[in-house]
């Protein structure tokens, strides 16, 4: 449904995104994920037809952004970062106003308006003000605005920010209950969020495309890792492979050697375990010395963290 070859973007000097690929499938939740500056609000431009690309091709539903952006536009919905909302406009009318932008017919429009006003559940604030309502409100009226000509594909950009928890809830699941019927792109800085709504997950940093993962593989890595750093006076080799015979240990590796007999070992254990005491006393057994002990609990923040400094490292 959406297709995306080596894209780059160029503002000036400053090369916002760099050769960035991906594919959506028909019905398939995408999540962008990166830090601020990444570049997923340049991506989602390109792809909604407000910025040409400096070179690269797009496509929605078989149709290039760059060449057919009629043909895009009538398929796609956008919710910007800042919605452009008419303050001194009406709920119902502003839904109104945008649907006769996006080329609906007057008949059946009010209809529309109705309908998305219900799956957005603002149909109780049909006639207030823009101005008068809250964030989470004006959100939904983004949302609501993007899908008024009921598009194949919605694209939208950090849905949730700004919000109260209470309602961050109610967007993702509303997004989640989206899945199937409409083809979505929506980007994020925060890991849960893609993770929980997300089918397949992009994580971009400093332009370029880091990693792409399903979320499954993300709530594995998500669950902590738990590894644990012993420093340890004896045979190093005969060392790691004592400690590769613990029960419940999945790797270890020798991480240094700060003298011959000297070995710092990082052990992999499966998660739910604390092998601690079991690695102590394996060490104590076989009359080797036990210099330090301490372990480390991963987070998927951590993971994400070390692939943006690792890509960083790669580009100094
Ligand atoms: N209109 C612009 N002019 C110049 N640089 C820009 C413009 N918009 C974005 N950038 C730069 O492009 C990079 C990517 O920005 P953006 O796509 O907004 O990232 P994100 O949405 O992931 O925070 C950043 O370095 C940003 O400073
Ligand atoms: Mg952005």
């Amino acid at each position: 449904m959406i297709k995306v070859e080596n894209l780059t973007k160029n503002y000036g000097f400053v090369e916002a995104i760099k050769d960035v690929s991906f594919n959506v499938g028909e019905g398939e939740v995408l999540g962008l994920l990166g830090p601020n500056g990444a570049g997923k609000t340049t991506t989602m431009r390109v792809l909604t037809c407000f910025l040409p690309a400096t070179s690269g091709k797009a496509s929605i539903a078989g149709y290039d952004v760059f060449h057919q952006p009629m043909e895009v536009r009538s398929r796609i919905g956008y919710l910007p970062e800042t919605v452009p909302l008419y303050e001194d406009m009406r709920v119902k009318d502003y839904l109104d106003f945008v649907a006769d932008l996006k080329g609906l017919e007057k008949k059946g429009r009010s209809q529309r308006v109705s309908r998305v006003m219900g799956e957005c559940a603002i149909e109780d604030r049909a006639n207030w003000l823009i101005r008068t309502l809250s964030k989470g409100l004006r959100q939904r009226v983004g949302l609501a605005q993007a899908l008024i000509n009921d598009p194949q594909v919605l694209i939208l950009d950090e849905p949730t920010i700004g919000l109260d928890p209470k309602q961050i809830i109610e967007i993702r699941q509303h997004i989640k209950d989206m899945a199937g019927r409409r083809t979505v792109i929506l980007s994020s800085h925060v890991l849960p969020e893609v993770s929980m709504v997300c089918q397949r997950v992009l994580i971009i940093n400093k332009g370029k495309v880091v990693a792409e993962d399903t979320p499954s593989k993300l709530t594995q890595r998500l669950q902590k890792k738990v590894s644990v750093r012993l420093q340890v006076k004896g045979p190093v080799d005969e060392v790691k492979s004592a400690l590769v015979r613990v029960d419940g240990v999945t790797g270890v590796n020798l991480s240094s050697q700060p003298a011959t007999d000297v070995g710092e070992f990082m052990v992999d254990t499966r998660k739910e375990l604390d092998l601690r005491s079991k690695l102590a006393a394996e060490v104590v057994r076989n009359n080797w010395d036990l210099l330090e002990l301490t372990s480390s609990t991963m987070t998927l923040e951590d993971i994400f963290v070390q692939l943006v400094t690792e890509e960083k490292e790669v580009e100094a």
